[in-house]
């Protein structure tokens, strides 16, 4: 397979093969052409003449083409949900019956089957209000339970493109119980992941592109991190690990007993120089603090100040004012503009330094600045001048973090600022995360990822039911420990 693009060739004769009941996890990084081999044999772009894509059931009948495709089941990296429909919608139960103003109607019948669809993956969620009013996770869910229904056999194929983004442990569980199910069943399964311990957990073949072509092929059972790591990048790369620092610096940001729709009477003060990591799992509260503190949901009671001034809830503009910046977990919908070319959204929040005399921007130091933010992030392709929205998943995320690292906040909220970045973007973002730190920026990093906690963290709070249950200093910092807390197995001493 093949596929060029103009001005790039994104599959350059690329061949897999998938056998029944297999798992072949496809790895890369970020712009390597996983997602553009998913959308070819999804239909939505053409390959390149030559191309082919064959479907053989276990009768050893072929089938070629769109009649291929039945037989094919997609969960995608953006999840190709309509947001405007229900999940019944979605799950092609039903169409509602809608007139100006009201809610979708839906039968009795349509609603019970789509919460069985979802309650399979352990959740239970209104499936009548439009999927971009869910959460990322359950949208997540939605798309899987898409995915998972209606197969003509059992030796169809599924394709899982970064399913896993939004989900934390417990999801990730059962949707890996699910996917191994149907392999036993007879299914071949293609996992895209950039979190190299599920495909060690699931897949029982990688093959690895780089710049759209095929570089490896190998079993699982022979690999272990470091050497697909090293697969990957093309060189192996250090764990980064946080070195001690100096005494207590002043408290930048001050909350006192804020309360939002998960959070109840939540407090806490972050200093400068210091990395406070937020764990817990869905639901618990979690993703909601950065929001609520950003302004960007509504809060109420309590205080929110930083450097000794208040900061008034449901106001951004002043947020970023007093210099604090967010990078939200969805930043396709809430932290790029994906119209505007990588230059245009990493200046867009800061002009300031890039401004001459009488206000006119300074196109040079504008292309400079871009060149250097472009470098340590490792953008790919390295044009900077184009739509952010013709940049691969990952790139894109990049992009996003880089523009507010660039603005050298005194208070920067994190959501999950690694999750769908490749190995070696990984580490350039821990670096400029540490960087920022020793800066003196005060650093709240809300993350499901355990291992990205303990790396980072200075001290962790963990979430469970709106509260804090628990934090756990530097010097006690373990995934175990955490994902007990998070969960609360077993009653603290
Ligand atoms: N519609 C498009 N027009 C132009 N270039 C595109 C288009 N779609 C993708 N590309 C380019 O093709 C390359 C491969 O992108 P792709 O989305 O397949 O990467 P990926 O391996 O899925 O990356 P990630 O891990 O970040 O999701 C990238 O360089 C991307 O910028
Ligand atoms: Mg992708």
């Amino acid at each position: 397979m093949s596929k060029t693009f103009p001005g790039l060739k994104a599959l350059d004769d690329v061949s897999l093969e998938v056998h029944s009941g297999e798992v072949v996890a496809v790895l890369g990084h970020n712009g390597s052409g996983k997602s553009t081999l998913v959308k070819i044999l999804a239909g939505v772009y053409q390959a390149d003449s030559g191309s082919v894509v064959e479907v053989r059931n276990a009768e050893g009948q072929l089938a070629a083409g769109p009649d291929a495709r039945s037989d094919l089941h997609f969960i995608h990296q953006d999840l190709g949900l309509a947001d405007i429909l229900t999940t019944v919608e979605n799950l092609g139960l039903g169409t509602a019956a809608r007139g100006r103003g009201f809610a979708p109607i839906h039968s009795r019948a349509e609603r019970r089957r789509a919460q069985e669809l979802i309650a399979r993956f352990g959740v239970n969620f209104d499936v009548t209000v439009p999927v971009g009013r869910l959460s990322p996770a359950h949208r997540a869910i939605v798309a899987i339970a898409r995915a998972m229904d209606g197969w003509t056999r059992p030796d169809n194929v599924l394709v899982l493109d970064e399913p896993t983004t939004a989900l934390h442990g417990d999801e990730v569980q059962v949707l890996f119980e699910a996917v191994r199910r149907v392999a036993a069943a007879g299914a071949g399964v293609v996992f895209i992941s950039h979190r190299l311990d599920e495909v060690l957990a699931l897949a029982d073949r990688v093959v690895v592109l780089r710049d759209g072509r095929v570089v490896a092929e190998e079993s699982t059972s022979n690999l272990d991190h470091d050497q697909i790591v090293t697969l990957i990048a093309g060189r192996a790369i250090a764990d980064i690990s946080l070195e001690a620092r100096g005494g207590p610096a002043e408290p930048v940001l001050t909350v006192s007993n804020i309360n939002g729709a998960e959070i109840i009477d939540f407090s806490m003060t972050l200093r400068a120089g210091e990395i406070v990591g937020i764990g817990g799992i869905l639901g618990s509260g979690r993703e909601e603090l950065a929001p609520l503190l950003f302004g960007s949901k509504y809060r109420f009671g309590g205080l929110v100040e930083i450097g000794g001034e208040e900061l008034i809830s449901d106001d951004t503009r002043a947020a970023i004012e007093s210099g604090m910046a967010y990078v939200p977990a969805d930043r396709r919908k809430s932290g790029a503009v994906m119209e505007l070319s990588v230059r245009e959204n990493l200046t867009l929040p800061m002009m300031r330094g890039l401004r001459r005399a009488f206000g006119r921007l300074d196109g040079r130091a504008e292309r400079a600045e871009t060149h250097s933010w472009m470098q340590i992030v490792g953008l790919r392709p390295p044009n900077p001048e184009q739509a952010l929205k013709l940049f691969s998943g990952g790139n894109q995320q990049k992009v996003v973090l880089a523009k507010w690292l660039r603005v050298r906040p005194r208070v920067l909220l994190l959501d999950e600022p690694t999750q769908g970045v490749d190995v070696g973007a990984k580490a350039a973002i821990y670096e400029l995360i540490m960087a920022a730190r020793s800066d003196g920026t005060a650093i709240l990093l809300c993350s499901s990822d355990t291992k990205e906690l303990v790396s980072l963290c200075d001290r962790v709070l963990v979430f469970k039911g709106g509260r804090i249950v628990s934090e756990v200093q530097r010097g006690e910092l373990t995934e175990e420990r955490l994902v007990r807390d998070e969960l609360a197995l077993e009653t603290r001493k």
